[in-house]
């Protein structure tokens, strides 16, 4: 008998209802487009090895989904950058959390759940090219492009989306919501009570 996972969310549940304004991205569409991430990057990286550098915490599933996508051979890493107080950016990044292993002369893609106003990434792009990577890319499952205030090219991205707060496959709003296997759009009540966010 195929193996079926015993937890099935159930979407009518308050905490769901009354947070999720609506579904933005369904779970097929968002497997269906990592799967053409996967093929791009394979093919790009074909005979080479490269380092996923994942983004703690919101890019976790992303990174999970998107590593067994890859016909390559790759390597894992973290970081972890502090940058955000609630649902507002405060514009200063602080690494939180290094890289385990040298990134010098490595291949490096830089996973990240979502680009909004693109200092993280701007940031840790300077940051890592720094410390003498062999090639950087980019690839991020979202993109606020309205949302930019510094011009970050991502390499490889997933959805280009509306700059509306969003939850769900790794996203969080206060350390909730990361375990919705959907996209959704929180309501806009959420926002209002400002407090300390890691990502
Ligand atoms: P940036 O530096 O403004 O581009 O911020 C990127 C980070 O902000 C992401 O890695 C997320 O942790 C967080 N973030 C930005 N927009 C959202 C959102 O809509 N939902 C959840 N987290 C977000």
């Amino acid at each position: 008998m195929p193996h079926r996972n015993a937890a099935v969310l159930d979407r009518s549940e308050p905490w769901i209802q009354n947070a999720i304004e609506r579904v933005l991205l369904s779970e097929d569409q968002i497997r269906a487009r990592i799967a053409e991430l996967g093929q791009q990057i394979s093919k790009d990286y074909a005979g080479q090895h490269v380092i996923l550098v994942s983004i703690l915490k919101g890019s976790v599933i992303f990174l999970a989904d998107l590593v067994r996508s890859l016909n390559i051979p790759v390597g894992v890493d973290f970081m972890a950058v502090s940058s955000y107080v609630g649902s507002e950016t405060s514009g200063i990044v602080r690494v939180t959390m290094d890289l385990r292993e040298s990134a010098e002369g490595k291949h490096v893609i830089l996973v990240e759940d979502i680009v909004d106003t693109g200092l993280t990434l701007a940031y840790l792009k300077n940051l890592l090219k720094a410390r003498h990577v062999k090639s950087l890319k980019i690839c991020a499952l979202l993109d606020k492009k309205e949302s930019h205030r510094v011009e970050v090219p991502v390499d490889y991205l997933g959805f280009k989306i509306p700059s509306e707060f969003v939850v769900g496959y790794g996203l969080d709003y206060s350390e909730q919501f990361r375990n919705l296997p959907f996209v959704g759009v929180l309501k806009r009540e959420y926002y209002s009570k400002p407090d300390k966010k890691q990502k």
